[in-house]
């Protein structure tokens, strides 16, 4: 692979992959390190190395291709919790707190790591920093009814805020229709505070603070790969 960036994502979403057992039901991550463990989940399939194995898909374009790869599905209601789930990330700090909703899906991918009782998130090294929002930009979900006064209420909280936009150039629209609203905070000294205050606002379906979910962090570099626990996980 010439881009060594693809390439670790491809290593550090292959390793999760090996994690996944017969039986088990398994939330399928979306993103571009994501993808590659449930292609290697499905070729496992294929090898039937996984008998009984489910997969519980993060967004529209994950059923799409799990479907397309053969890969059993739960049905959308989740009527069981999920063994484990292989997610990406797009800012992962030390004690495996993360931001994510790069592509979008961080309803359906909290739902998803928390019904699981493992969560193992895969990046490669770039995703990595000592403090959450010094990166990358908060996306935060919200209705479209009202969402001005939301873009106000994440200003008052310090944030720079875009309303994310499509191709089209048109608001970028969830699979459950709402928008997202891109958060500039810089670096958040009180993550916690903070995933608190945007939980009590109406109007804010969710969040990409993903604090104290994630159990393994598999990272992926020109050193290799390693992986780090969640020390209480
Ligand atoms: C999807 O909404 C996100 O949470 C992704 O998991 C995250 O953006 C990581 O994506 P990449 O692996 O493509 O960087």
């Amino acid at each position: 692979m010439a881009d060594p960036q693809a390439a670790y994502k491809q290593e550090a979403g292959e390793r999760a992959a090996a994690l996944v057992q017969p039986g088990m039901a398994v939330g399928l991550g979306t993103g571009s390190t994501a993808i590659f463990a449930t292609r290697r989940i499905a070729e496992r399939l294929r090898a039937g190395e996984l008998p009984g194995m489910t997969g519980y898909p993060t967004s529209e374009r994950v059923r799409a291709e799990a479907l397309r790869l053969g890969i059993p599905l739960l049905p959308d209601d989740l009527p069981r919790p999920l063994d484990l789930t292989i997610d990406g990330a797009d800012e992962a700090d030390p004690a495996l707190n993360l931001i994510k909703g790069g592509g979008g899906a961080l309803l359906r991918e909290k739902i998803a790591a928390q019904a699981s009782r493992r969560v193992v998130i895969v990046v490669d090294e770039t995703k990595l920093s000592e403090r959450l929002g010094t990166r990358r930009a908060l996306p935060v979900e919200v209705v479209p009814f009202g969402w001005r006064s939301q873009a106000r209420f994440l200003e008052e909280a310090g944030a720079r805020v875009a309303l994310r936009a499509g191709a089209d150039g048109a608001p970028f629209t969830t699979d459950q229709g709402n928008y997202v609203l891109d958060c500039a905070f810089g670096p958040i000294l009180d993550p916690v505070g903070l995933a608190a205050r945007l939980g009590q606002r109406a109007g804010i379906v969710a969040h990409g603070l993903f604090l104290g979910l994630a159990t393994d962090l598999i990272v992926a570099g020109p050193e290799g790969v390693r992986v780090v626990k969640r020390e209480d996980g």
